[in-house]
């Protein structure tokens, strides 16, 4: 079937394709559009080849120096479009109560005339002079109970190379979506029509930015960004925002979480998912490596950013990584913060943003203590020690690597991989955690002593923003569930879901999985980290899981259960009590502050918020009053 349309633009369906409504959207698409042809992705790695070759060709990609970085590339973007734009996003939900006071929302009449209906509709010819890419991708273990699939539309070959390694992406998912299969329909395009004969740029995007959610059709539309959170469009957009909404509908859970394998020296393994915001360590965490005293334990990894879980018939929820790769941040990631990342990183890599070296390879801002003596930058410019430090003393620093640079790498390249990674049936989940960057306050570990609770513990977590996030330092920013910039409908209707799941679950005799609140980040008098972190983690890991196994103790105290001194393995470790004291003490001044900040959360999310929300701040603060 080869009909093309009055416009003129080819269709190109393969001759596999039977599916009527995916047919007909990708007509209507390309008409809207005004795209020069079609090009359906098989996901074959031939394909991957040539559109590599031709982003190189193109001035996209540069390749990588192949003996010392096979099959790997660098694109450098403009430096307009280097992040997720949280203010351009958008959920069209039929009311404004429905996306609630976290998101921005407009009327989904409003939007559509904005987009595709107007007389200056921004979709109306925006890929003119391009090629429309139909990526069909699976979101989890092809055929998987716990997966879906989605479709994108595309004009920027990047955004299907990239989907090619963080998605089951091609030939298999169209067939699964036989004739009448149901998708996600994702539009994108970066808003850069060409006309006849105009010459292309390396990094085509557009000042004008939209990333749009309608919850109730399930659609995608992004406009105007290349950038990955933007642009690949099953991360983020499909399986968080209009993931949560499919999960509330329909009894699950999509979360902002990677997930992983703990298995204990005598060989039992247990399941954690845990969601913290950005630039919390969460990369680091995913592919943790215990240390040399914690002989025998293992870590593997599952997901590293966005967990899917459904309660499955054994009445416990089970988690898919909805992904099939990592798209993670650069700056910071060596042999000794994440040694597994640096391993997976040595071969089939795209590279966004960081720098480049004169032999070809590739390098960021804490990739080696010594940074090398000449690189060019992100931004394709000359870059020394010398001329750095001079621009960080002018107060202008000049990062190599721009502090939000990426990699795009497929999870088998892992070598900690958990072994369960594909299965369609995802892995029971034990444990929850949440985690945020707090210098204060919060202590180091704390369970909650129950779903109702936890579920607190989640709602109002909080994280210090960092330089890199753009934000001013140390402000805490609360984050509930860290699914601020991902929740797809009103907060408040977010707690209550996993309030009336945590019930459901428990009617049906299931146990719940625990939940924990973590906090690697209490600084001491000196402003300094108490806590070593990073693959010392694993301690408080054991403890958890001796916790669900009933060996552990702990103390109680207003806010949950901690572990005394006592309580953790500390072999290999010299931590003082004193130093312990100081990650994990509770003082009630501190509290009462954070409490105060709470208070302030649940007037933001008055409307529909849970009466147990503020039944457990009542409790906890009757404690602290004790
Ligand atoms: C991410 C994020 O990029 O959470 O994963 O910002
Ligand atoms: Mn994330």
């Amino acid at each position: 079937m080869n009909r093309p349309l009055m416009e003129g633009t080819p269709l190109n369906v393969p001759a596999q394709v039977r599916h009527v409504r995916l047919i007909e959207w990708v007509a209507q698409m390309a008409a809207l559009t005004q795209a020069r042809d079609v090009y359906w992705c098989d996901g074959s790695t031939a394909e991957y080849d040539r559109l590599c070759a031709q982003l190189v060709a193109g001035g996209t990609f540069r390749k990588l120096n192949e003996a010392l970085r096979p099959n790997s590339y660098l694109a450098c973007s403009s430096p307009s479009d280097v992040a997720r734009v949280e203010d351009r996003t958008f959920i069209c939900s039929a009311t404004k109560e429905d996306a609630g006071p976290t998101n921005n929302w407009m009327a989904p009449a409003e939007m559509r005339a904005l987009l595709q209906t107007g007389e200056q509709a921004l979709f109306k010819g925006c890929m003119r002079g391009r090629t429309m890419y139909v990526v069909p991708f699976s979101m989890g273990p092809l055929g998987s109970p716990i997966a879906h699939i989605g479709v994108e539309l595309s004009d920027s070959p990047y955004v299907a190379v990239n989907m090619k390694i963080m998605t089951r992406m091609g030939a298999k998912v169209l067939d699964l979506l036989g004739i009448d299969g149901h998708f996600v329909p994702c539009v994108h395009t970066v808003g850069a029509p060409l006309a006849p004969g105009q010459k292309d740029v390396a990094w085509p995007c557009n000042d004008t930015k939209y990333i749009v959610h309608y919850p109730e059709t399930q659609e995608i539309w992004s406009y105007g960004s290349g950038y990955g959170g933007n642009a690949l469009l099953g991360k983020k957009c499909f399986a968080l925002r209009i993931a949560s909404t499919m999960g509330k509908e329909q009894g699950w859970l999509a979360e902002h979480m990677l997930v992983l394998g703990v298995t204990s020296p005598e060989g039992k393994k247990h399941h954690v998912a845990a969601a913290f915001p950005s630039a919390c360590g969460k990369t680091n965490f995913a592919m943790l490596i215990p240390p040399a005293g914690m002989a025998g334990w293992k870590v593997t990894t599952i997901g590293d950013d966005i967990a899917w879980i459904k309660p499955q018939a054994d009445g416990r929820l089970h988690a898919i990584n909805p992904e099939a790769g990592y798209f993670g941040v650069a700056p910071g990631t060596n042999e000794h913060t994440n040694f597994n990342c640096m391993q997976s990183l040595k071969r089939d890599v795209i590279f966004t943003n960081v720098a480049l070296t004169d032999d070809g390879d590739v390098w960021w801002e804490g990739m080696t203590d010594e940074p090398p003596a000449h690189l060019i930058d992100w931004q394709g410019k000359d870059w020394t020690p010398a001329l750095a430090k001079e621009a960080a003393a002018a107060g202008k620093p000049r990062p190599a690597a721009h502090p939000n640079s990426r990699f795009t790498v497929a999870a088998t390249n892992n070598p900690a991989l958990d072994s369960e990674w594909d299965n369609p049936k995802g892995v029971p989940i034990d444990a929850f955690i949440f985690g945020g960057r707090r210098s204060t306050t919060v202590p180091l570990v704390t369970e909650a002593r129950d779903w109702v609770e936890g579920v607190y513990m989640a709602a109002t977590m909080g994280s210090e923003t960092t330089a890199a996030a753009g934000g001013a330092q140390g402000v805490v920013r609360r984050d509930p569930f860290a699914m601020l910039p991902f929740i797809g409908y009103n907060m408040s209707d977010y707690f209550q879901h996993w309030l009336d799941l945590g019930a459901k679950l428990q009617a049906g005799g299931a146990e719940l999985p625990r939940i924990y609140c973590v906090n690697w980040f209490r600084k001491g008098d000196d402003g300094k980290f108490v806590w070593p972190g990073y693959g010392e983690n694993m301690r408080v890991l054991q403890w958890m899981i001796e916790r669900i196994e009933g060996r552990a103790q702990g103390q109680e105290h207003a806010f949950g259960v901690t572990p005394r001194f006592g309580d953790l393995n500390w072999k290999g470790l010299d931590f003082t009590q004193a130093a312990y004291r100081q990650v994990t003490d509770t003082t009630t001044a501190q509290w009462r502050t954070e409490l105060g900040l709470h208070s302030a959360l649940f007037e933001q999310l008055a409307h529909h918020l849970p009466r147990e929300m503020t039944a457990v701040k009542a409790a906890l603060e009757r404690r602290l009053a004790a």
